[in-house]
C-alpha cells in the first residue's frame, strides 16, 4: 500500500513515522508513506495557501489551487482520495479494515478554519476521528493512518487483531501477565490451567460481558 499526505506542518509526521510497528512497517516496505507540504504546490509568488474567507469572518481559508494540483499530481488510476474534516462520517475499525485494503490513498490535513468548500469535490470519502476539533487534520490523519496500516497483511501477527476491540461487535477480553499475584490481586486460575478450549470458551464469555456493561450499543441493546 501507499499513502501519501498532505500538509502544512510535514514536520508533525516526523515521529509518527520513525517509531515502533509503523517504522516497522516501512522498513519492510508493507507500506510507502510520503509526506507532502501543501505549500510546495502553491503558485503563489509568496508561497501562499490560505486566504480570508469571502463574506467576512474569524480564521484563514486553505485555497483551491494547491490541494487540486498536488492531488492531480499525485492521484491515479486506484488512488482514492480522503479529506480529514469534523464533519466527515466518523471512523471505526469497520472502516479501517475497508480502507486496509485499498492500493492507494491520498489524505488530505485542513488547518486554520477549515478549506474551501470546492476542496470537498476531490475527495472519495469526508472522515472525521469524533465529535470535537482539532487545530489540524495532522493528528486525524495519523490516527486514521495508524490504524490502517497495522490491519496490512504482514505487519502485525494476525490473531492479534482479530482478537482486538470492535472485531465481531465485541471488546477484547482482560488479559495478565506475570507476576500470578501482585499485591493481592491474582490471575484467574482459568488461564493457568493450559486447557485451551475451556480458556478459549472464558475469553469469549469475557468479551461478551464486557460489552454487555461498557458498549451495549455494540450489540444493539442501548
Ligand atoms: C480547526 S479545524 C476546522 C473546523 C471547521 N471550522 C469546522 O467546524 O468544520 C481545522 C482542520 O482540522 C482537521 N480536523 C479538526 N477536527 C477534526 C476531526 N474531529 N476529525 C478529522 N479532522 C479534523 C480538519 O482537517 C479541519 O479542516
Amino acid at each position: 500500500m501507499k499513502i501519501d499526505i498532505l500538509t502544512l506542518f510535514p514536520n508533525m509526521f516526523n515521529n509518527f513515522l520513525t517509531e515502533s510497528i509503523i517504522k516497522r512497517a516501512i522498513n519492510n516496505k508493507k507500506v510507502t508513506v510520503n509526506i507532502h507540504n501543501i505549500r510546495d504546490y502553491s503558485k503563489d509568488i509568496h508561497k501562499r495557501v490560505d486566504d480570508y474567507p469571502f463574506g467576512g469572518g474569524e480564521g484563514m481559508v486553505l485555497m483551491p489551487q494547491p490541494i487540486f494540483d498536488a492531488v492531480n499530481d499525485l492521484k491515479k488510476e486506484d488512488s482514492y482520495v480522503i479529506l480529514m474534516t469534523p464533519q466527515g462520517i466518523k471512523y471505526n475499525q469497520k472502516k479501517a479494515y475497508e480502507l486496509s485494503l485499498k492500493q492507494h490513498l491520498i489524505i488530505i490535513c485542513g488547518h486554520y478554519e477549515g478549506f474551501d468548500e470546492r476542496i470537498r469535490t476531490l475527495a472519495d470519502l469526508e472522515l472525521s476521528i469524533g465529535d470535537y476539533i482539532l487545530t489540524g487534520g495532522e493528528l486525524a490523519c495519523q490516527v486514521v493512518t495508524d490504524s490502517i496500516i497495522r490491519l496490512i497483511d504482514g505487519v502485525i501477527n494476525k490473531e492479534s487483531h482479530l482478537n482486538d476491540s470492535f472485531n465481531n461487535n465485541l471488546l477484547d477480553y482482560p488479559v495478565y501477565t506475570k507476576p500470578v499475584d501482585y499485591k493481592g490481586m491474582k490471575v484467574p486460575d482459568i488461564l493457568l490451567s493450559g486447557h485451551h478450549e475451556n480458556i478459549n470458551k472464558w475469553r469469549y464469555e469475557q468479551s461478551l460481558k464486557r460489552t454487555k456493561e461498557r458498549r451495549p450499543d455494540l450489540l444493539g441493546e442501548d
